[in-house]
């Protein structure tokens, strides 16, 4: 008897695409940049739609922009779904996001090639706006898909120079008819590039990922006096940017004493007027922790607002906060991880289970379907940096495992 051969993705084609899409919104160092609905990101969207089509997909645009590529199965059944964003952060890489989107993609081709038709349907999909560099909060598109954020809410949601997501959604002519959450998949599986330095370290191809942190994104302005910096004595001062550094320096070092998986980043200051000889009257910053733990990641929370009501009192000035994102952790399904797992067994690759670090569409998608995801290793651990890398066989060994694992569950 001839031993039966499994079906496995045709590389050169997946990183072909891979570099082809790079291209759109490349910057000179090599890196990405396709902030959310911008004409870049417009440039990805109508790559991956020709893609879609080519491969005989149905299109379908949602209300917040998201696009669905539907295969269609024999029988009339949930469809399993996949699939990633299309943007990126300012300065990113070529992999967050574009390699859920082209190895979903790939799937379909490699079904498409050898004639194999499946039960259910397989949708490939392209969330709107999963980053939140231009528009808080991020993973968006799919937060509205899975009905936590209103489509209004989200469609008047301002960029910092004003402009609203609906008028850009308009822009770029990807403001879709479908109603969001039109359909509710069987299963969500994501592949993503593990962003960390885990797998690398431990020399493992596979991450089987069943759980995510909690994310906890706040704004602080500390409003001060503007005054001359030779004269003003320093008692006295009302100086918000002492106020907002001495907030970093806090937020940086509860991260220490907490421990464990407590991270914290402060990746956004703005001082005003920002002159050298002059007391700042308004200091602006950002603060991103994440937790496992949710109820850490509250007390954390609960912290940093006593600093911050310390350092208004003792310097005299006001400060106003803002939440921009706050999602609790999140349980994948276990028998979606299992499924995962046996496949990258089958396949004769090394795994291990493992915790996203990072925000996921599939951590709202979670919200409405069974979902998990697939973790390929980054090399020296680097995301959201035009030096983030996955090596070609780590690449390809995840599009293997998203394929056998949509498939076993396409033909339930
Ligand atoms: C998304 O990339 C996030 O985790 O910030
Ligand atoms: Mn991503
Ligand atoms: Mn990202």
């Amino acid at each position: 008897m001839t031993p039966t051969v499994k079906p496995v993705v045709n590389d050169k084609r997946l990183l072909t695409r891979l570099s082809d899409l790079a291209k759109l919104g490349a910057t000179k160092d090599g890196g990405v940049c396709r902030l959310a609905l911008t004409d870049n990101d417009r440039l990805g969207r109508d790559f991956l739609v020709a893609l879609m089509q080519d491969a005989n997909l149905h299109v379908r645009i949602d209300q917040i922009g998201n696009i669905f590529g539907i295969r269609r199965g024999q029988k009339d059944l949930p469809a399993v779904m996949t699939g990633s964003h299309p943007d990126t952060v300012r300065n990113g890489g070529k992999y967050d996001g574009a390699y859920g989107i082209l190895a979903g993609l790939e799937v379909i081709e490699t079904l498409n090639d050898l004639n194999i038709e499946t039960i259910r349907p397989i949708i490939v999909c392209a969330f709107t706006n999963e980053e939140g560099a231009r528009f808080h909060p991020d993973m968006m598109g799919s937060l509205v898909y899975a009905g936590g954020l209103e489509l209004d809410t989200a469609l008047s949601t301002c960029d910092a120079n004003g402009l609203t997501l609906g008028q850009e959604l308009k822009k770029i002519a990807y403001d879709g008819d479908m109603p969001c959450g039109d359909i509710v998949p069987r299963a969500f599986i994501e592949v993503h590039i593990e962003q960390g330095p885990i797998l690398e370290r431990e020399e493992i191809q596979i991450g089987v990922v069943e759980n995510l942190q909690g994310i906890s994104w706040q704004e602080v302005i500390f409003h001060g006096q503007a005054n001359h910096a030779g004269t003003t004595p320093m008692q006295g001062r009302k100086d918000a940017g002492f106020c907002a550094a001495a907030l970093a320096v806090y937020v940086r070092e509860l991260s220490g004493e907490f421990g464990g998986n407590q991270v914290a980043t402060i990746g956004e200051i703005e001082l005003t007027p920002n002159v050298i000889n002059v007391v700042p009257n308004r200091a602006r910053i950002t603060i991103d922790i994440r937790n496992t733990d949710n109820a850490i990641l509250c007390l954390a929370e609960q912290q940093i607002k006593k600093k911050i009501e310390e350092l208004a009192a003792s310097e005299n000035t006001t400060s106003e906060t803002r939440v921009l994102a706050r999602f609790d952790p999140v349980l994948f399904d276990q028998d979606i991880a299992s499924i995962i797992e046996e496949n990258a067994i089958a396949l004769n690759l090394s795994h291990r289970r493992m915790t996203s670090g990072a925000g996921h569409d599939a951590q709202m998608m979670s919200r409405i379907c069974p979902t998990a995801m697939i973790f390929v290793p980054s090399k020296d651990g680097i995301s959201h940096n035009p030096r983030e890398h996955t090596d070609a066989d780590d690449l390809v060994a995840g599009a293997n495992v998203l394929l056998h694992s949509l498939l076993t569950i396409a033909n339930e």
